[in-house]
């Protein structure tokens, strides 16, 4: 088991009594494995992988991860372990404008202090964007954009990957293929996968299934 989520509580204030988001959630993610994450809009699915990722805070609750607790770690280990150990990619690609999709790519693994690892010939060739390193993000379409985005996240072979929407701006045929890019090369490297997605159908091709609602999952 690579990631152990347990008895996860979450809430924002309001005028009135807080509203619990996360109540109470627990899962587990073993290597190799692909969750898809599912839930209404609103139900909290971003939420919970923006703690997982140490990006966000929670109430209470354990994030076991490489030996340490997540939530227990103060920000600079949090943000060390997320540079080092974990892939995060988003609805809205968020790449870096002024770099090329060579230097997207190798950013993070740069950051992790794996750049000198990542063989970019063969990640770029199975992202499919060999002939479009030199580019820079505005000249690449939407789902070739979210190709470098999941490159730049298992560049540096990560233990973990978040994707949140990850196909969400993107048409139907465009966001199977890259979901299942995504899908295949976290079980290339071995890491962990779990993907937050409205799409039934992409969810089918998960191993497991969870479902938010109410603050709760259900398998
Ligand atoms: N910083 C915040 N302050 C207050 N409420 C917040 C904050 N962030 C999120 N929420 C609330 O928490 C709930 C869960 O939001 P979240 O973005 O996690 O949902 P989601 O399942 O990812 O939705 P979507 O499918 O639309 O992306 C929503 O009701 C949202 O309004
Ligand atoms: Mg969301």
């Amino acid at each position: 088991m690579i990631l152990d989520v347990r008895n996860l509580k979450k809430s924002f204030p309001t005028s009135g009594d807080p509203v619990i988001i996360l109540d109470d959630v627990s899962l587990s993610l073993n290597a190799g494995e692909v969750i898809a994450l599912t839930g209404e809009s609103g139900s909290g699915k971003s939420t919970l992988l923006h703690i997982i990722g140490g990006l966000e805070p929670a109430k209470s609750g354990q994030i076991l991860f490489q030996g340490d607790d997540i939530i227990a770690l103060d920000d600079n280990q949090r943000a060390n372990i997320r540079r080092k150990s974990i892939g995060i990619v988003f609805q809205q690609f968020n790449l870096i404008p002024s770099l090329t999709v060579r230097q997207n790519l190798t950013f993070q693994a740069r950051l992790s202090e794996r750049g000198d690892d990542v063989d970019l010939a063969a990640l770029s060739a199975s992202l499919g964007l060999d002939t479009q390193l030199d580019k820079f993000p505005e000249d690449l379409s939407g789902g070739q954009q979210q190709r470098v985005a999941i490159g730049r996240a298992i560049a540096a072979k990560p233990q973990l990957v978040l994707a949140d929407e990850p196909t969400g701006n993107l048409d139907e045929a465009t966001g199977r293929s890259v979901f299942d890019l995504l899908v295949r090369l976290a079980r290339e490297t071995g890491a962990g996968l779990l993907i937050a997605t409205h799409s039934q159908a992409l969810a089918a091709a998960a191993d497991r299934r969870l479902h938010l609602t109410h603050g709760k999952l259900t398998s």
